[in-house]
């Protein structure tokens, strides 16, 4: 069996939800060495103190480490970089809030959305310093197969994000170079919605599911983990949504 024994990885979004599921995941796959970044740093201490626990709970030896990053601003990505020097794989999950929206909406407004998955997650794969076998990793979602009303720019950035990762693992060969698309997944991303209106919104989700429930973030760690161990996979997407695309 592949593990990820005595590996660094630097998970970019690692601070919450999906990224901190992949960081835990890394851990209990024995990685070496776990980078969490992300652009608060109280976020970034916090998951330290978690994730240190758990290492220590659970005896498992990794070591981890965190830093402040805003992955949107090009400077900070390229020093970070630099810095951090050789590494055998970068998970992206970084998002901020997208902007949905069209009719009546100046265009102008939503060409930002952009910035954050697709732009600077180009970046990450061009400043990063990953050893020969290791990966890149990027985060997508449903949307680029079925976009919910009101969601076309949205869906047009999932369907470029797959796009770019096919071309980076042209590029980037012999790194290889993947991307999880998920569906609806319980995290903190929901925890800005009124607790009615978000209680609401997963039930009716879960519902519409082939599966009758929304995603947990260790269930799409897996993913992540998967592309990380297996070293024939490249430009591939896996797309992990309950059955979404089926209904
Ligand atoms: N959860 C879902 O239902 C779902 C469904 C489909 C796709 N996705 C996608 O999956 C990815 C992860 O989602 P999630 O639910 O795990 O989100 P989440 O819990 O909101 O976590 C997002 C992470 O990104 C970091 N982040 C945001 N802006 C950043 C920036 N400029 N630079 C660096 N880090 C930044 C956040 O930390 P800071 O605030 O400290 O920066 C946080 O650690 C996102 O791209 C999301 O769109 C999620």
């Amino acid at each position: 069996m592949t593990s990820l024994r005595d590996q660094t990885i630097v998970v970019i979004g690692g601070t919450s939800g999906i990224g901190f599921a992949v960081a835990q995941a890394s851990l209990y796959q024995h990685a070496a060495h776990v980078v969490v970044a992300s652009s608060t740093s109280e976020k970034v201490t916090r998951t330290l103190a978690r994730l240190t626990e758990t290492t220590k709970q659970h005896n498992l030896g990794g070591r981890v480490t965190g830093k402040t990053l805003d992955i949107g601003n090009a400077d900070e990505v390229k020093k970070f970089f630099a810095e951090i020097g050789e590494i055998d794989h970068v998970v992206i999950t970084s998002g901020d809030n997208l902007k949905n929206g069209f009719k009546g909406v100046d265009l102008e407004t939503l060409k930002d959305t952009f910035d954050i998955r697709f732009w600077a997650a180009a970046l990450v794969a061009q400043q990063a310093h990953i050893k020969s076998g290791g990966s890149v990793t990027l985060t997508g979602g449903v949307a680029s197969i079925k976009p919910p009303p009101g969601w076309p720019v949205a869906a047009g950035l999932a369907g470029a994000v797959e796009s770019l990762v096919r071309g980076l693992a042209v590029e980037l060969a012999p790194i290889r170079v993947n991307l999880v698309a998920p569906g609806a997944v319980l995290t903190e991303r929901w925890d800005s919605l009124p607790t009615d209106r978000r209680d609401k919104l997963l039930r009716d989700s879960a519902e519409k599911l082939l599966v009758k429930r929304i995603g947990i973030p260790e269930e799409v760690a897996d993913a992540y983990i998967f592309f990380m161990k297996c070293g024939f996979v490249t430009g591939e997407i896996l797309h992990i949504n309950g059955g979404q695309t089926l209904v």
